[in-house]
């Protein structure tokens, strides 16, 4: 459930996890729908629930808790959040991007955010891939909201919010995974419900390509802490009045769909992290 309390230091709830681990990760991943096998791929060192780590958000509708995994992954020293707590759950955005700002204290420098996401553009088909180039903030939130976090700047500049130069390196990832990807533009709306096949008109009017309830406050987030972000959907459905006649659009229908690629999603970011590691 989102806590109504204050939030501790960022810097307090990493310094207790570096006491526990030797791992010191300069690569975080965020694992969305579509991509929690990755957690089975690490070569996990140390693992924490989240109601093990203070300030952490618990209750997620998954209904599996989430877990911080510390150890390598192709040699590379990785922090992985496997689980996160979304805004239609009921958390604040402070409180959801908290494991961000943790992610940094520990020492994390570049950040892959993953999601899966219902496709906008007509070029995609279920199970592609998009790397975000850009994003649209539809939340209505902005986890900046509040006070300034000592020693940083709450007027983030996001023109460059993914980064250019990691993204270069997805194509060469997903010929070797065998898996297609496209870049794109990622529209973050807060759910629960669907979209209407209205609003998926006026997205893509607006110049988004993929819709999605997730990973624009971890990037706002990110960048603030000075992290390199780098973002990959698994486009799990075609959006809301673009799946043709009698299109239902369901959250079994996504689960599934990830489900299938995970293996392929697996392959996908373990590549990436392989060539920008
Ligand atoms: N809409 C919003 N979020 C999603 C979708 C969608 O169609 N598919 C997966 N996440």
């Amino acid at each position: 459930m989102p806590t109504k309390t204050r939030l501790p230091r960022p810097s307090v709830t990493a310094a207790l996890i570096l006491k526990r681990t030797d791992v010191r990760p300069r690569l975080g991943i965020v694992l969305g729908s579509g991509f929690g096998a990755i957690a089975r791929a690490i070569q996990v060192e140390r693992e924490f629930p989240y109601r093990d780590l203070p300030g952490f958000p618990v209750g997620s509708v998954q209904g599996h808790a989430g877990r911080l995994l510390l150890g390598l992954w192709h040699d590379i020293p990785v922090a992985v959040l496997a689980g996160r707590a979304h805004y239609y759950e009921g958390f604040e955005l402070a409180e959801s991007t908290f494991p961000t700002r943790v992610l940094a204290a520990l020492g994390v420098t570049t950040l892959v955010l993953t999601n899966a996401a219902g496709g906008i553009n007509s070029k995609f088909r279920v199970g592609d891939f998009m790397a975000l180039t850009d994003h649209i903030n539809l939340l209505g939130a902005n986890p900046l909201r509040g006070p300034e976090p000592e020693g940083m700047n709450r007027f983030v500049d996001l023109t460059q919010a993914y980064d250019a130069s990691l993204r270069t390196h997805w194509k060469a990832a997903a010929k070797a995974a065998k898996a297609k990807i496209h870049e794109g533009v990622y529209i973050a709306v807060s759910g629960p419900s669907f979209e209407t096949p209205a609003e998926i008109r006026a997205f893509r009017t607006l110049g988004a390509d993929a819709v999605g309830m997730s990973t624009v406050p971890e990037t706002i987030v990110a960048r603030q802490c000075g992290m390199k972000v780098a973002a990959v959907s698994c486009i799990t459905n075609a959006a809301a009045g673009l799946g043709g006649k009698g299109q239902v659009v369901s959250h079994l229908e996504v689960l599934e769909l990830a489900r299938q690629r995970e293996d392929i999603a697996t392959q996908l970011v373990g590549g990436f992290v392989k060539r920008i590691g």
